[in-house]
């Protein structure tokens, strides 16, 4: 059986720099620089312009990916494409990359809808479908806009503040010469706690979809229990990095990077502690990401090649927590 190696990685971040002084000047979102760096680690974010889409965030991360993978569109032959903020209710984004990356070439697009985890939950698939010898060359492509659905008054302020937007990709390929590449992935999910952390309209389980009144009270925007993400967030991807680490006859030691998701500075730096990894060991975005859901890890990953951190045969952990609640984790070689 092929094994499973990540080939090229593209990013790509909107142009307009959103920083917490212009946040804490909007005198109705009731925020302020100090408590946003104090409790996140959060100091700007990117925010898309009028007319800008996640599709064309994805166009500029994926092209990125496939040119650092020396491989041209044509070698691809499936999307997988991870978001919480499609463009349209339907179809997913995938189609639309689709049409703007391939034109006539009608490979398959599959949309991933597990938030945070939608990155670690697609390199599952892609995987699977290498490993299978389905496909060759598989576009994993992570994006979001969140600024398009933040609610910028004090009601809607803790998640507000937390959110940027942003683009990840990368191109996933069989492994050459015995590398062994993606060694072990956990998946989670936890429905029970589905409402800690939603944006509840617009819904097919409402009729209507939207509503002036649902409007009225601010239903379409994310709503969350931000102590209790907290909480579960470390625990869980405490739990799913050993999980996936004794699954590969691996021990923390071996790690050689952790590219945790980027919810809260806090939080990586205590899954870190928990789990014994050095604070070098780390690649953090937030404080110039925020947090861009399913495009933080490839984000990460671009970044941690930029700092030189990021080596072949290096031993890499990726681990994710979002809502759903969802948690997620994978070691793999680089
Ligand atoms: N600016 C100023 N004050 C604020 C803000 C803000 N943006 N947001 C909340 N506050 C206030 C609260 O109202 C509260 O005031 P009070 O003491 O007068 O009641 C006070 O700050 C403390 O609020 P807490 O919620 O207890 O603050 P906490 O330290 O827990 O930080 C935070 C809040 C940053 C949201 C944190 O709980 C967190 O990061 N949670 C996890 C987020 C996360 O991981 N999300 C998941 C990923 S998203 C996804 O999957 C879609």
């Amino acid at each position: 059986m092929r094994n499973t190696k990540i080939l090229g990685v593209g990013m790509y971040l909107p142009e307009r720099e959103v920083t917490n002084f212009e946040l804490e000047a909007i005198n109705e979102l009731q925020t302020s620089d100090e408590w946003i760096q104090q409790r996140t680690g959060i100091h700007s974010r990117r925010f898309v312009s009028e007319g800008e889409s996640g599709t064309d965030l994805a166009v500029h991360a994926s092209n990125q990916a496939i040119q650092n993978a020396g491989l041209s569109p044509d070698d691809i032959d499936f999307i997988i494409y991870a978001t919480l903020s499609p463009d349209y209710f339907f179809p997913g984004n995938g189609c639309f990359l689709q049409d703007r990356l391939f034109g006539d070439r009608t490979i398959g697009a599959l949309d991933v809808r597990t938030q945070c985890c939608g990155f670690i939950y697609g390199l599952a698939v892609a995987d699977s479908l290498i490993k299978s010898g389905q496909y060759d060359h598989i576009l994993l492509v992570g994006t979001e806009v969140q600024s398009t659905a933040l609610d910028f008054t004090a009601r809607g302020r803790d998640v507000t503040v937390l959110f940027g937007d942003g683009a990840g990709a990368v191109v996933a390929g069989p492994a050459q010469g015995g590398h062994p590449g993606v060694l072990a992935t956990a998946m989670h999910s936890e429905g029970k706690y589905a409402k800690e952390l939603w944006t509840e309209y617009p819904a097919s389980a409402h009729n209507p979809r939207i509503s002036h009144e649902s409007l009225d009270q601010g239903r379409q925007y994310p709503k969350m229990n931000g102590r209790m993400v907290f909480k579960h967030a470390v625990t869980r991807m405490v739990e799913v990095s050993r999980e996936v680490l004794s699954k590969a006859g691996k021990s923390v030691e071996d790690v050689d990077l952790l590219l945790p998701h980027q919810a809260n500075l806090r939080i990586n730096q205590m899954v870190g502690s928990q789990l014994g990894i050095s604070e070098e060991k780390v690649v953090n975005t937030i404080s110039w990401t925020g947090n861009t859901t399913a495009a933080t890890i490839p984000i990460c990953m671009h970044e941690a090649l930029r700092q030189g951190k990021l080596e072949e045969n290096d031993l890499v952990l990726l681990t994710a927590f979002g809502a759903g609640f969802t948690w997620a984790a994978s070691l793999l070689y680089w």
